[in-house]
């Protein structure tokens, strides 16, 4: 058999990780990553990640690369199975090599999949030939991870939970433009969180807060939409503070049976608990920030344009304060969707059968 690597084609897809004001926790469906609830997020601008993707003749099985290593593997098969979602869609059976480098770390609260899966998606379908619509994108995206398919569209996003797999999908609510809203993250080096958002939405109904939170996810749905809108954003932040600390109240009371000895889930370290409750002593003070969190300890801030340097002042003060080593402030504003950052290797030929 030859060992000859022949490339047949390849694209490079870069995306942004999104940030959601409302959260999506907990699924209908977890084969297609169906949500429970709809949700809304902005794409963070000053994260990325950068994905190639060559589909290659003569590869005996698809090769991956994660910020210079090959991934554990679990990633590695997610990955596969995304390609194999690209393969059964352009009707090909070439295996393929993957190298992707994100500029922040992962599984700390800074929605990496969500990136990882937008770029994955698009530097995949491209590299097969497949022109996708951005539905069509997001929709893909949300296969590899259900965050991924709201870094698809540019700006302020929803994710419409829909019924099924053809009507959840992600699209455009405002244009990043239409607010100068910012988003200070504040990332320590804690290491990675012992318990996935994948697990997370598989045992979040094992809350007695999860009917609850569904209960009301409606009427904070369209709260969030009224004041991106009105550009409110005293109504803005307290919604999505309150909204973070409602995922994380689901969390800290789901029971995770593979780990009997945990009585929930803790995804706040001693430092995210420090800054949120500054956040709340500088907002008496009449400084103009929210915080919101992921499945992680990282805390990311809402602020307006005008007050970002006395947001990012008073952040840093504090981690001085704290003696914080290896902290890191990343500053963004609403960011583009997935997109092409560099494309070679021309049109796919015809693939072989085999
Ligand atoms: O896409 P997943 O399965 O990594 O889930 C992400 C869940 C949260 O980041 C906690 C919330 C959200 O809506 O992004």
């Amino acid at each position: 058999m030859s060992t000859e690597v022949s490339i047949a084609a390849s694209a490079t897809a870069c995306a942004h990780p999104n940030l959601a004001l409302v959260k999506y926790w907990g699924q209908l469906d977890p084969v297609l990553n169906l949500p429970a609830n709809s949700s809304i997020s902005l794409n963070l601008s000053g994260a990325i990640t950068k994905t190639t993707v060559r589909f290659a003749r003569g590869l005996e099985s698809d090769q991956v690369m994660i910020n210079g290593a090959p991934p554990r593997a679990e990633a590695h098969h997610r990955v596969c199975d995304h390609l194999d979602r690209v393969r059964t869609l352009a009707d090909i059976s070439l295996r393929a090599e993957v190298v992707s480098t994100s500029d922040f770390p992962s599984a700390v609260g800074f929605a990496s999949s969500s990136s990882a899966f937008a770029a994955l998606s698009l530097a995949a379908a491209t590299a097969a030939g497949l022109d996708l619509d951005e539905r069509e994108l997001s929709i893909l995206a949300r296969k590899g991870s259900g965050s991924a398919c709201r870094s698809v569209p540019d700006g302020f996003v929803e994710w419409v939970a829909g019924r099924d797999d053809q009507t959840s999908y992600a699209r455009q609510l405002l244009p990043g433009e239409y607010w100068d809203l910012h988003v200070i993250t504040v990332v320590w080096e804690t290491g990675q969180k012992s318990v996935s958002s994948t697990q997370g939405h598989r045992v979040a109904p094992t809350s007695p807060f999860y009917s609850a939170r569904l209960e009301r996810i409606g009427s904070i749905l369209e709260a969030v939409r009224s004041a991106l809108i009105e550009r409110d954003f005293a109504t803005l932040g307290m919604t999505a503070e309150r909204e973070a600390m409602s995922l994380h109240a689901v969390a800290m009371t789901s029971r995770v049976k593979e780990m009997p000895w945990m009585s929930g889930i803790y995804y706040l370290s001693p430092q995210t608990l420090g800054l949120m409750l500054a956040v709340q002593r500088w907002r008496r003070k009449g400084l103009r920030v929210y915080f919101t969190l992921d499945a992680g300890p990282t805390v990311h801030l809402l602020c307006e344009g005008r007050d970002v340097n006395a947001v990012v002042g008073a952040v840093e003060a504090h981690l001085q304060s704290e003696a914080a080593t290896g902290a890191d402030i990343v500053q963004s504003t609403p960011g583009r969707g997935a997109w092409l950052c560099n494309k070679e290797g021309g049109a796919m030929v015809a693939p072989p059968s085999t």
